[in-house]
């Protein structure tokens, strides 16, 4: 029997991995493909269901992104998501309007039909807008389901032929019962039953990367974080010992990591593992480098040499795996995304690269990664690992790096971590660190004025890291964190407790 298979037409919206993602949580699997694939194309696919997603554009605008009309034709369910819900309307003959101003936020929706796509969720719901246009005139065979404020129709359906279309955004956390809206899509409209996980996306992604390197040899750019350590477990369940681990220690590891990392992966895992320790070549490039993006980008390239030269010394090794995971993608900037900040393994690329790049997990987020460690039996405590970014310390320590700005912020950043484990908060928090945020300021310490640095320090919880809160952790643990660094690590004078969110703030500081 054929599985589930849902269809994402992207139109550009910065949500449409979202959606894929809350597809794939209610066990469904789902491709998304660009909103021009031809109608063969779409009609091989032979799809239970159709998404279209959100856009920037507007439905009037002179080079607005069009789908084939004849997806209307299929008899097949269709979802369209704002821009893909105005686009509906655009089709069949409703009208739609720019809006005097943009609307973005939290609304109130109001429900006016309980049947089909909001079967049991009463009456009224918080939900999640990002719109400038909207449907101003219902077309002709639809009826409105739900208003809001100032959207006549919030959302829309065609009964007789199966076609929702939705003014707010389901797939976000922020829309109350989103999630549900979009199991009621799957299950109620489409028909569908749960019939996909993470197991079956690793099969599929070990017959995938069989099919690409075949007999070919591989090196995987290992850190011993998670995202590595999953692909580089899924690419040696596909190729074997025709892939090597290269774990590069590049001097910005946190306080014993280096050996840690070797360890657990020489004890745990079955794979050939070289340790790179190039502390020395990566300082120096960086030094005197004050700018985030220019740290970035050098890292990012000194870590492709590094490969390229290991790749020499083994013969004939074509592919370098990489643990990029979607977060990294969207934030180095896509064409119709903007730089947040370049990724050392995406945006910190070289534009020369004497590899062809593999990254099974470039349409994952973080915890989707770790289900999918779950599923290829990965220890819990290397899945569970909190999240470290390859530039490593050289973005917590601000401005210009040093040799003793290095060991500062490594053991205060030590003692931050363990303290937060033995309040038995480590599994609670998503990720913790310390930063050093290159301000010396003025204290006392015993009779004396000291002139020191201050140490940062920095707790988040998140699902993806796209979003994040800070962490409200007890000020008496907050207060041993503080008295123990300053009283044991020469050179600092100062803690402060960083409680900025994401967004406004990013979760690292540079
Ligand atoms: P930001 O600072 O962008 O971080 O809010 C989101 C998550 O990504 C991690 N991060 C990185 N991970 N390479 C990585 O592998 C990078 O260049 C990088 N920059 C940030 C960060 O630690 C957080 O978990």
């Amino acid at each position: 029997m054929k599985n589930s298979y849902i269809l994402i037409m992207d139109f550009g919206g910065q949500y449409s991995q979202l959606i894929a993602r809350r597809v794939r949580e209610l066990g469904i699997f789902c491709e998304i493909l660009p909103f021009d694939i031809s109608i063969d194309r779409i009609k091989s696919k032979n799809s239970d269901g159709i998404i279209l997603s959100g856009g920037s554009s507007s439905v009037y605008g002179d080079n607005s992104p069009k789908c084939d009309k004849r997806i209307f034709d299929l008899d097949i369910p269709i979802l369209g998501i704002c821009y893909g819900g105005q686009l509906i309307a655009n089709y069949f003959d409703g009208k739609v309007m720019r809006a005097q101003e943009r609307e973005y936020g939290k609304s109130r929706l109001n429900i006016v039909d309980n049947d089909g796509i909001f079967e049991g969720l009463g009456d009224e719901l918080n939900c999640w807008m990002s719109h400038t246009d909207f449907i101003s005139e219902l077309p002709e065979g639809f009826d409105v389901i739900a208003k809001t404020e100032s959207c006549p129709v919030a959302a829309m359906k065609n009964k007789r032929k199966n076609i929702y279309a939705l003014q707010f955004h389901p797939e976000v956390n922020h829309t109350e019962r989103g999630k549900d809206i979009i199991e009621k899509f799957l299950y109620k409209i489409c028909k569908l039953t749960r019939d996909w996980n993470m197991g079956d996306f690793a099969e599929e992604e070990i017959k995938r990367i069989r099919e690409k390197i075949g007999k070919g040899k591989a090196i995987c750019a290992l850190s011993g974080g998670v995202d590595s350590s999953v692909a580089a477990v899924l690419v040696h369940r596909a190729i074997g010992k025709n892939l090597t681990c290269i774990f590069v220690d590049h001097g910005l590891l946190r306080k014993d990591e280096g050996d840690q990392v070797e360890r657990i992966f020489k004890e745990r895992f079955d794979m050939n593992l070289i340790r790179v320790n190039a502390q020395k070549r990566f300082l120096s490039k960086l030094e005197g480098i004050t700018d985030p993006e220019r740290k970035r980008k050098i890292i990012g390239e000194e870590f492709i040499r590094v490969f390229e030269e290991e790749k020499k010394k083994l013969d004939s090794v074509d592919y370098l795996v990489q643990g990029t995971i979607y977060p990294d993608v969207i934030e180095s900037g896509t064409d119709k995304a903007s730089v947040i900040k370049s990724h050392h393994n995406v945006g910190g690329l070289p534009e020369d690269v004497d590899f062809e790049i593999v990254e099974p997990l470039r349409e994952l987020f973080k915890d989707e990664v770790r289900e999918l460690g779950r599923s290829l039996n990965i220890p819990e405590d290397v899945l569970m690992r909190q999240p470290f970014p390859g530039p490593g310390l050289a973005i917590r320590v601000l401005g210009n790096i040093t040799e003793e700005k290095l060991y500062i912020l490594r053991e205060a950043d030590y003692i931050f971590r363990n303290e937060i484990k033995n309040a038995g908060l480590d599994e609670e928090i998503w990720q913790y660190f310390a930063v050093l945020p290159n301000i010396k300021s003025v204290g006392v310490m015993g009779d004396g004025r000291t002139y020191a640095h201050t140490i940062a320090l920095r707790a988040v919880n998140s699902s993806d890291g796209m979003t994040s809160d800070w962490s409200k952790i007890p000020y008496e643990v907050l207060e041993k964190v503080s008295n123990k660094i300053v009283n044991t690590v020469d050179g600092v004078n100062r803690i402060v407790y960083d409680i900025t969110s994401k967004p406004p703030s990013t979760i690292e500081w540079e």
